[in-house]
């Protein structure tokens, strides 16, 4: 059986990992440090969150216990983004709403965004009730679409320099690190939700 307490450390030790690459590799100072890591941080606590529900259904001794965290997990990573959020709207865009939309990778981001916040603020025990759990299932579906969305904007987001890296060039490897592990586990998320579908899918046909 898996902690949440583990679970929050992990977590924990990954930002502190992220702030200290950030700011003493790249050298990132103030707003863009800040900006990188709340958008970076959110989305890891967001796939976190998303990977728990199949390895509940994979392996329910190890990861029961995960339930209550899971919820937790994902309403501080969509605080995470939402700060992201304006943080880039009040330093890199001063307040102008319409620029955001003419870009599409921020267009992406905010749709993303607009959902997550939907499904935080759905995500109490009152809201349940008040919609009944066959609504409220059915809305928490929207994740499907908000996690890819907020994934092709973390892609259309990395700078060109990930593109043009020669093969197994060890120092921009380094450089690089916790986009790479983002993406990773972003991978890893999607993978495993197709595989939770697919067994919830076989075991209601038996
Ligand atoms: C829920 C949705 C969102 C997620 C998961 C997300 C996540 C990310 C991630 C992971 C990065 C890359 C950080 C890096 O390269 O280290 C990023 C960058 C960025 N995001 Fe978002 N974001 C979201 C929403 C938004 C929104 C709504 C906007 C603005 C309208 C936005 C604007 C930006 C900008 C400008 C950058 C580039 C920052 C820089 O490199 O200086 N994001 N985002």
């Amino acid at each position: 059986m898996l902690k949440a307490s583990f679970l929050y450390g992990l977590i924990v030790f990954l930002f502190g990992i992220t702030v200290f690459h950030m700011g003493y590799v790249r050298n990132y100072e103030g707003y863009i440090l800040t900006a990188n890591f709340l958008g970076l941080s959110g989305f890891v606590m967001i796939a976190v969150s998303l990977m728990l529900g199949p390895l509940m259904v994979i392996d329910p001794k190890r990861f029961a216990s995960l339930i209550e965290a899971r919820r937790s997990i994902g309403v501080a990573g969509f605080f995470f983004l939402l700060f992201h959020y304006l943080v880039v709207l009040t330093k890199y865009y001063s307040l102008d709403m319409e620029a955001i939309f003419r870009d599409p990778s921020k267009l992406f981001g905010s749709i993303a965004l607009w959902i997550f916040s939907i499904l935080a603020l759905t995500s109490t025990d009152l809201a349940v009730k008040y919609l009944t759990p066959v609504k409220w299932k059915n809305l928490q579906r929207l994740i499907y679409i908000a996690f890819p969305f907020s994934f092709i904007h973390f892609i259309l987001e990395l700078d060109d320099s990930y593109f043009s890296q020669k093969p197994l060039d060890l120092e921009n490897i380094f450089y690089h690190l916790p986009e790479l592990f983002a993406i990773l586990l972003g991978f890893v998320t999607i993978a495993l939700q197709l595989a939770g579908f697919y067994i919830v899918r076989n075991k209601k046909k038996r």
